[in-house]
């Protein structure tokens, strides 16, 4: 195994992803950022240089699970202090598992601002994928908003709630295009809205005829569920979140924020994304001379479902799940508010951050940096009635945390609810950080605690670090929480989390090391 080293200086600068310009969070002058590639086992250094002029930041590595290292896991009030301005902090971590993995920022909504990239892990040498490609080609998708993340903050956490609406414009690989004579106020700078800038010449994906490629399409969106097509082709799943799946072939691929898999839309008032395949030898700059196909209707979930349970491991890659679990925790996901202002709450408990971070408060018994009442395992199941409004409007805030017995098996069930808009209920990408975890059933309605889990896929479940629980629907999930540290799980929209949207497990924290002094500083950590 080798060491690869990175230095990245992160810095605001004025882009146009989607020709309209924009103040961005670059990394080394890009958005994305440039690509961690690496093999099993290799050790990754990023030497990261915070040159915002105010902003804090952390750097979060989607999918690694820092087994050894949970303070490098880059969660801001979870597992570090943030990164200052001016200030230099160096992440070291293992990839322990090839596949397909993302990066970004972990500090408010700032992922919004364009700070995010990929990291890829091969094989070690001599070792090869259970399927045949020619080449390897990274695609990461996103949404984008022209406003900055600090005025959506401002509207999130005003009373009345203003909702962020929907992104401006979705980016291929950090590349869109927004209609500039849609903008209601024309502007007498020429610069703000022009699409002849080479920041938004759409995205190329050059081909040679006859060959096979493997795309690593990741979706980094802080809003939108898209599905991702390439026109007159079908693909074939082969992997997802750095595991095998057994290879099913779609037309669209449905695609939620963090998960790891020309043309896609969340909902009808932002417009497609669109990018360009080209088959070699035609002109890149060529534009196609079809109309580009139909997306699937936006707000229709049975497709989506209908995905979600055709994912299963692949043959001969199978781990199995233990047969039981030693704890079963349910998760009810609703929108409520808290004095006045709009929230998102798990079993009626909407998340707040302490000063302090917990990993750090834990191994060094700071009992008094954040709530040691743990939040509730559970809600009123027989009563609660997912299908309309929280009748407690008035939700409750906690920076409590579940504690995990060290390696007992646990089950989280994510129950899915009406919002505070009457018959509506929203698609939830949850990830968990630091595991993977078996997904061992989809359902719609309420979890049926003595019946569902009969139906339980024990055989051949997937693997995942991200999971979407579909609108009024559930999820069940299993893990071993083997990973000394202290660990998020939340709603990968930005704006969920934001609004409260997250929980936080810790286990194991006896066998954590000597915790670096690097990722002190904040709350009650000075001079430990
Ligand atoms: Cu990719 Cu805590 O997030
Ligand atoms: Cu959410």
């Amino acid at each position: 195994a080798r060491i690869r080293r990175y230095k990245w200086e992160v810095k605001n600068e004025f882009k146009s992803p989607d020709c309209y310009r924009k103040m961005v969070i670059t990394i080394n002058g890009r958005t994305p950022g440039p690509t961690i590639r690496a093999q099993q086992n290799d050790t990754i250094i990023v030497e990261v240089t915070n040159s915002l002029f105010t902003e804090n930041i952390a750097i979060h590595w989607h999918g690694i699970r820092q087994i050894g290292t949970p303070w490098f896991d880059g969660s801001e009030g979870i597992t570090q202090c943030p990164i200052l301005p001016g200030t230099t902090f160096k992440y070291q971590f293992v990839v322990d598992r090839p596949g397909t993995y993302v990066y970004h920022a972990h500090y408010g909504m700032q992922r919004d601002s364009g700070l995010y990239g990929s990291i890829i892990v091969g094989l070690p040498d001599g070792e090869s994928e259970p399927f045949a490609y020619d080449y390897d080609r990274n695609i990461i998708l996103n949404d984008w908003y022209h406003n900055s993340t600090t005025e959506q903050a401002v509207g999130l956490s005003k009373v009345p709630f203003q909702w962020i609406g929907e992104p401006q414009s979705l980016l291929i690989h950090g590349r869109g295009r927004f209609n500039c004579s849609s903008l209601s106020v024309p502007s007498s700078d020429p610069g703000l809205c022009n699409t002849t800038n080479p920041d938004c010449f759409p995205f190329r994906l050059i081909v040679v005829p006859g060959k096979t490629y493997r795309l690593r399409v990741s979706s980094l969106t802080s809003l939108s569920a898209l599905s991702f097509q390439i026109e007159g082709h079908k693909l074939t799943v082969v992997e997802a979140d750095g595991h095998y799946v057994e290879p099913f072939v779609v037309q669209n691929l449905f695609i939620y924020s963090g998960k790891l898999i020309r043309f896609y839309r969340p909902a009808p008032s932002t417009p497609p994304g669109q990018g360009v395949l080209v088959y070699y030898p035609n002109h890149p700059r060529r534009s196609p001379l079809t109309i580009p196909p139909a997306a699937p209707v936006w707000n229709d979930s049975r497709p989506r479902m209908a995905q979600s349970q055709a994912i299963k491991a692949r043959r001969g890659y199978i781990h199995t799940p233990p047969a039981v679990s030693d704890r079963v925790i349910v998760f009810l996901n609703t929108q409520n508010e808290l004095n006045g202002r709009r929230r998102w709450s798990v079993n009626n408990v909407s998340f707040t951050h302490p000063l302090t971070p917990y990993l750090i408060a834990l191994k060094h018994n700071l009992t008094h940096a954040f709530d040691q009442n743990p939040p509730p395992d559970g809600y009123d199941f027989l009563n609660y009635d997912i299908y309309e409004r929280h009748p407690n409007a008035n939700t409750t805030s906690s920076n409590g945390i579940y504690r995990l017995n060290f390696n007992s098996i646990v089950d989280v069930i994510l129950q899915n609810a009406n919002t505070m808009n009457p018959k509506n209920s929203e698609t939830h990408p949850w990830h968990l950080h630091g595991h993977d975890f078996w997904v061992l059933g989809y359902g719609e309605g309420k979890f049926d605690m003595f019946n569902d889990p009969n139906k339980y896929n024990l055989v051949n479940p997937i693997m995942k670090n991200t999971v979407p629980v579909h609108p009024f629907g559930w999820t069940a999930l299993r893990f071993k929480a083997d990973n000394p540290g202290a660990w998020s799980f939340h709603c990968h929209i930005e704006s969920h989390l934001f609004m409260g949207m997250g929980v936080v497990f810790a286990e194991g924290i006896e066998k954590v090391g000597k915790l670096p002094s690097s990722i002190m500083g904040c709350g009650q950590t000075q001079g430990l």
